[in-house]
């Protein structure tokens, strides 16, 4: 599935993104994209400050990733689709994205660390990408079989 770019910053997406940060910080999680909550615009929010006393919440509105370095890097990624699995993933360790703001200005970032992984990951969730689909079909195959059988189990008590 892949989400539709937004149209307008306006007051209803500024509301959007607020009850997006909301689920984020519930979760709790460092990034959400918004098909995650069902919706399929190509919105972001993500704090990767992990400090409660201070938050800092980023919003990427049509996020593009317009160049990444070929120094590579790798993180343990989870993801809130996919509850309780954690995979090393490796992707490029700095990346600049293009996008509108959360008052609708252009932005132009550069991205590196735990900020780069994450924009990375969630931009992916907007073009139906999950971070397991940059593992080896083996990993993968070996996880899909694990999360059945949780499932299953859970189901019969
Ligand atoms: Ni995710």
């Amino acid at each position: 599935m892949i989400s539709k770019p937004v149209e307008r910053v306006d007051d209803e997406l500024r509301k959007f993104l607020d009850d997006m940060c909301a689920t984020m910080y519930a979760a709790p999680g460092i990034g959400l994209a918004a098909v995650q909550v069902r919706v399929l615009k190509r919105a972001v929010v993500i704090d990767v400050s992990r400090d409660e006393e201070a938050r800092a919440p980023m919003h990427f509105i049509n996020p593009e990733i317009t160049w990444v370095s070929d120094e590579l890097s790798t993180y343990d990624e989870g993801c809130l689709s996919i509850p309780e699995i954690y995979e090393e993933v490796e992707r490029p360790s700095r990346c600049r994205v293009n996008f509108l703001d959360y008052e609708g200005a252009e932005q132009e970032m550069e991205c590196e660390g735990l900020l780069s992984t994450c924009i990375q990951h969630e931009v992916d969730h907007l073009n139906g990408i999950l971070f397991l689909d940059h593992l080896s079909r083996l990993k993968r195959d070996r996880i899909t079989k694990k999360f059945i059988k949780a499932r299953r189990l859970e189901s019969t008590g």
